[in-house]
């Protein structure tokens, strides 16, 4: 029997055609014509002012770190159950993280908790929408702007989910999104920044390209290009646009098949689970996830490894994530203590992963299900 991994990247289209139109181009560098394409395909699919491609999730926040203007000493609310990139890319900057717990129901940041964490050096409050299920982005937008506090949506997970109707990230200041090869649609390594404040449209580009000019340039808007500010280089090669844009061709039937794939899941535990002490993903009527993933979450940290390992003896690779980011040694050095945030800390010795890709078969996903319904007995 061959083993079913935990995600597999998957060509749809046209990704090497345009690759090696990429390169027959002569503009295999950034901000080429695909890399256009992407940028055109973001901003009229999301309804946006602006899309920049960037090299990674990673990147964009940390673009977005900058743009803020985050000094040493500022406070950057996040939630410590969250991947790394959320709050090192301000942490890169000096901020001081301040951890949000999340709620059990999403696992997304508790909006409850937000009025009570603001303090006078908060300079932004980075949210993630887990699993692509959008957080009480009503409530949270209200209290940013009371204390007039910028929102970013780190939205690795939620390219094409909706809250109230509404796309993710299209609500917060900014939006970072992941090109990943684990993510829906992917460019091996890649990120974008959707900028919806216009305030940071102009800024962003000479961030983007080294601290320079050249996009105003390109545009032929100054007539020779020079070092403006501060930058880095953000921006991927348009070989790897190519392969993206392949892929967001094909946006209805990749969404298509990963909507299939967590109805199966579901269908097939959702009468089972309750049951047997299992918890599976809650999704809010008022939002539209975008087929991320799919997850338990165990009774107890013990059942969950003995999971992994019994899973793993067929071959079926199931994962876990995120180790609370507050407990771990550079979350202590800021002060992070176990108890801090308390479902946090449960729902990451309890969260399992499931096999989520989009070529994944039904006999494959029939065999996860199989597995874990044997384990249980
Ligand atoms: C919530 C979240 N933010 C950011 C990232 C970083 O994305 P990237 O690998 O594109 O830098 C990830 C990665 O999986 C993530 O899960």
């Amino acid at each position: 029997m061959t083993n079913i991994p935990f995600n597999k990247p998957s060509v749809v289209g046209n990704e090497f055609a345009y690759m090696n139109e990429a390169v027959r181009n002569g503009h295999a560098s950034g901000d080429g014509p695909f890399t256009r394409k992407v940028h055109q395909f973001l901003e009229n699919a999301l309804g946006i002012q602006k899309a920049l491609l960037t090299t990674s999730c990673t990147h964009a926040l940390e673009m977005s770190a900058l743009l803020l203007d985050i000094q040493p000493g500022d406070e950057v609310i996040v939630p410590s159950f969250t991947f790394v990139s959320t709050i090192n890319a301000f942490v890169l900057r000096g901020a001081k993280p301040v951890f949000a717990d999340i709620k059990p129901s999403t696992l997304n940041l508790d909006e409850r908790l937000l009025d009570g964490l603001i303090g006078p050096r908060t300079k932004a409050i980075v949210v993630v929408h887990y699993a692509g299920v959008g957080c009480e982005l009503s409530e949270i937008l209200d209290i940013a702007s009371k204390h007039h506090v910028p929102v970013i949506e780190d939205n690795a997970h939620g390219l094409f989910g909706r809250y109230r109707g509404r796309f993710l990230g299209t609500f917060g200041a900014m939006a970072t999104q992941s090109f990943h090869e684990t993510k829906n649609f992917i460019s091996g390594e890649g990120g974008a920044l959707l900028i919806n404040d216009p305030r940071y449209t102009e800024r962003a580009e000479i961030i983007r390209e080294k601290g320079t000019n050249r996009s105003r340039f390109f545009r032929g808007q100054v007539d020779k290009y020079t070092w403006v500010d501060i930058g880095s280089s953000y921006l991927p090669s348009d070989i790897l646009a190519a392969f993206l844009y392949a892929q967001l061709e094909h946006r209805e039937e990749i969404q298509g098949k990963r909507k299939r794939i967590w109805e199966y899941y579901q269908d097939s535990l959702g009468g089972w689970a309750p049951a047997h002490d299992v918890g599976l993903p809650v999704i809010p009527l008022w939002c539209e996830q975008a087929y991320h993933m799919y997850y338990l979450l165990l009774p107890s940290l013990d059942r969950r490894q003995a999971l992994i390992r019994f899973l793993k003896e067929r071959g079926i690779m199931a994962v876990f994530h995120y180790l609370p980011l507050h407990l771990s040694g550079m979350g202590q050095t800021f002060g992070g203590k176990q108890g801090d945030c308390p479902v946090t800390e449960d729902v990451s010795d309890r969260l399992l992963r499931l096999p989520f890709y989009n070529d994944i078969t039904e006999e494959e996903q029939e065999r996860v299900v199989r597995g874990i319904e044997d384990f249980f007995g």
